[in-house]
């Protein structure tokens, strides 16, 4: 036997889980928080940064937290199919939960807008993969309307047990921290994730008094319904993963900026691309775009004077891996340098 705690079993006692809830697990959660000094050096210094790196649960996304949850839900009342709808992250998470419980998964995509890695995961686990002529919204409302007449189980973050589980990333940050953060920043989506992490911290500090953080929320300029106020029908971004027009959770997202004293914003894709090279760059740490933009945002609102970090405890959730979205970095082609086999030519063209 080894040692082995599931995320939702420690905690348990904070969570809203029913009890024929079974137990599908990859041994998803207990992310490192990572402190990241250069970076907030280079984003002018005197505050404490630390990078909640979700990319490391199992199939690379903060999506396992919430589908080890939703996953174990469904088997436990004896569902034999999962459905969603994905811009790709949550396909390859409900692929690999559903192979792992003996489950058939069936996922909806927006077709050609889906980064290779998340796919890929997705065929890899033996998902049913349909790809829809459409945005990631009419795939969503599909998949709503299809789970009314049939019995597959619908494990978009709809699902109240996929909240459950992301709340634990926030019990995480608080138990290595000791307490809340001063400020949360992540990309904001669906809308699942914030308002899991908002529930979450005021579920900790409810028994454990541990604070309560500001929230800023980042969404994409080509996809800001929340900045904007109406949906977008249209939605566009670099950041495929968040390339939302109306968001399922919107309503308690913004709720969660307000409530806590923070705010929803946008930024551009140049922005978080800029970001994602220079997270990687001075920290080793790779994201995808997505989970640049919670960054990407701190940085614009420090530049623009309407945050002053100084003395903050800032956590910046950095929601997938780099290696999901490989086609963003070599897209233009990498210029290498290509030498004979001999040592001379080496020497010739090292530049340190
Ligand atoms: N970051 C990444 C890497 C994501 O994949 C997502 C959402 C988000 C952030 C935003 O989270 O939706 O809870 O606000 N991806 C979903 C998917 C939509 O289908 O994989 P959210």
């Amino acid at each position: 036997m080894t040692n082995f705690t599931w995320l939702l079993d420690q905690y348990r006692h904070l969570l809203n889980l029913p009890a024929h809830t079974a137990r599908v697990t990859l041994h998803e959660g207990h992310t490192p928080l990572i402190p990241a000094p250069s970076l907030a050096g280079a984003l002018g210094g005197g505050f404490q940064l630390w990078i909640k790196y979700e990319g490391l649960n199992p199939t690379g996304s903060f999506k396992d937290r919430g589908m080890t949850a939703a996953i174990s839900e469904a088997l436990g009342r004896g569902a034999k199919s999962v459905i969603c709808a994905s811009t790709g992250n949550t396909a390859a998470s409900a692929a690999a939960y559903a192979a792992r419980a003996g489950m058939q998964a069936v996922v909806l995509i927006p077709q050609g807008k889906v980064a290779a890695g998340k796919l890929a995961g997705a065929v890899a686990y033996g998902a049913q993969v349909v790809q829809v002529d459409g945005s990631f919204d009419q795939a969503l409302a599909m998949v709503v309307a299809l789970t009314e007449k049939h019995p597959l189980a619908l494990v978009n973050s709809i699902n109240p047990y996929r909240i459950e589980g992301q709340k634990t990333a926030a019990f995480e940050i608080c138990d290595a921290l000791g307490t809340a953060p001063d400020w949360l920043c992540l990309p904001v989506g669906n809308a699942g994730n914030i308002t899991a992490y908002w529930a979450g911290f005021k579920g900790y500090h409810a028994v454990q008094a541990t604070g309560l953080p500001q929230v800023l929320g980042v969404q994409a300029q080509g996809s800001a319904p929340l900045v904007l106020g109406h949906p977008v029908d249209h939605p566009e971004t670099v950041a495929t993963a968040i390339r939302i027009g109306k968001p399922a959770r919107g309503e308690e997202a913004l709720l969660a900026a307000e409530e806590s004293g923070g705010r929803i914003i946008a930024v551009s894709d140049d922005d978080i691309l800029a970001m994602q090279k220079l997270l990687a760059s001075s920290e080793g740490i790779w994201v995808e775009p997505a989970s640049a933009a919670g960054l990407a945002g701190l940085a614009q609102e420090i530049a623009g004077g309407r945050f002053d970090p100084h003395g903050q405890r800032i956590v910046a959730v950095c929601t997938g891996h780099g290696l999901k979205d490989p086609g963003i970095i070599t897209q233009g082609g990498i210029q290498l340098e290509s030498i004979p086999p001999e040592l001379g030519a080496l020497e010739a063209v090292i530049r340190s």
